[in-house]
């Protein structure tokens, strides 16, 4: 058995997969990419309790326009997303998202007064916190969750019952994707949709260096924490003794790839051991630790992408200041 059914309800269940069977294993993932330079940590790692809670304080900061832009689009959409969804819909998250986005596009759902599907899909333990205070306001939807990767969630998704999904990926997760990552998780989502099907997917602006560098470096340092967070996960889980004051946060715009990428600099030549990965690091000083790319898009990239994926967008709304976008795809 490699997953649990959870019943909490009678309009709240969900299908969670074991631990054993977490295929992102941490110590497999310091293994491969930290025992050599260039080193990483790949971004999926941030997302542990404390984690996930300093990304929520991210998605508030000032700096941090992402967020209230997305949600200022979604809010200004509403009436003519409407207009694509003119039949039942069960609602598909990827990624169990900020519940003010959620109900943005639940309010878009025609069969919101007869009773709607919430399909979030989340690899973390988050799905639980944002459900009750849902199903609290909207009385006639269901929710039920995946707890697994987009992929698995994706499948099984697939098997439910015939009706047609509006999927939706915001806040730019994509970005902390490869290019070519991307493209093949668009392709993922493509497979999985049928003929009615839509994807709705936003994504941050490419834009000037100053306004991303801050977003990325805000005044009240909670992106240095939730990027040093990842050390003291090592420290916890892997029992390594990484001396977190040694480390700062470092985050720089590449111009040229279009990417904010995000690190942790080494202050001081220093040993790490890591027992849980058996490895033991040498930095040097001003060595960087490589944690997470934060892709940022053009429309002709966009085009491109969906394109590649043979994905047809439908409409692409943006901001006046074209910060951030929601783009509508189809099959
Ligand atoms: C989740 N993701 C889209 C965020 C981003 O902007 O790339 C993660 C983040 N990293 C630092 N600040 C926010």
């Amino acid at each position: 058995m490699t997953h649990l059914q959870c019943i909490v309800s009678e309009r709240f269940r969900y299908t969670r997969l074991l631990n054993n069977f977490k295929q992102n294993n941490l110590a497999e993932a310091v293994q491969k990419n930290m025992r050599d330079a260039p080193r990483s940590i790949p971004p999926v790692f941030f997302y542990d309790y404390r984690g996930s809670g300093l990304f929520e304080e991210i998605c508030s900061l000032p700096e941090y326009y992402q967020t209230r832009t997305e949600t200022a689009i979604l809010q200004s959409i509403r009436h003519e997303l409407s207009g694509y969804l003119n039949r039942q819909f069960r609602l598909v998250e990827l990624g169990s998202g900020s519940s003010i986005k959620t109900r943005c596009v639940l309010d878009s759902l025609p069969n919101m007064c007869s009773g709607a599907e919430y399909v979030p899909i989340d690899i973390s333990d988050s799905l639980e916190d944002g459900a009750g205070s849902l199903l609290d306001d909207y009385p006639l939807l269901r929710i039920t969750g995946v707890v697994d990767t987009y992929e698995h969630g994706l499948s099984l998704v697939r098997q439910m019952s015939n009706m047609p999904k509006l999927i939706i990926f915001l806040g730019s997760s994509l970005g902390n994707m490869s290019v070519p990552e991307s493209i093949s998780f668009l392709r993922t989502i493509r497979a999985s949709m049928k003929k009615s099907d839509l994807l709705l997917l936003g994504l941050d602006m490419d834009k000037d260096a100053a306004t991303l560098e801050s977003a990325y470096n805000d005044s009240r340092g909670v992106t240095a924490k939730f990027n040093l967070n990842i050390l003291y996960r090592l420290n916890r889980e892997l029992n390594a003794n990484f001396n977190i004051s040694k480390f700062s946060h470092y985050s720089i715009y590449n111009k040229s790839k279009k990417r904010i990428e995000m690190y942790l600099k080494s202050e001081v030549d220093q040993t790490v051991e890591v027992p849980g990965a058996e490895i033991i690091i040498n930095l040097k000083k001003g060595e960087l630790i490589h944690t997470e790319n934060s892709q940022k898009y053009t429309i002709p990239h966009i085009r491109s992408m969906a394109a590649d994926a043979d994905l047809r967008i439908q409409r692409l709304w943006h901001d006046p200041a074209k910060k951030f976008s929601v783009t509508l795809l189809s099959e």
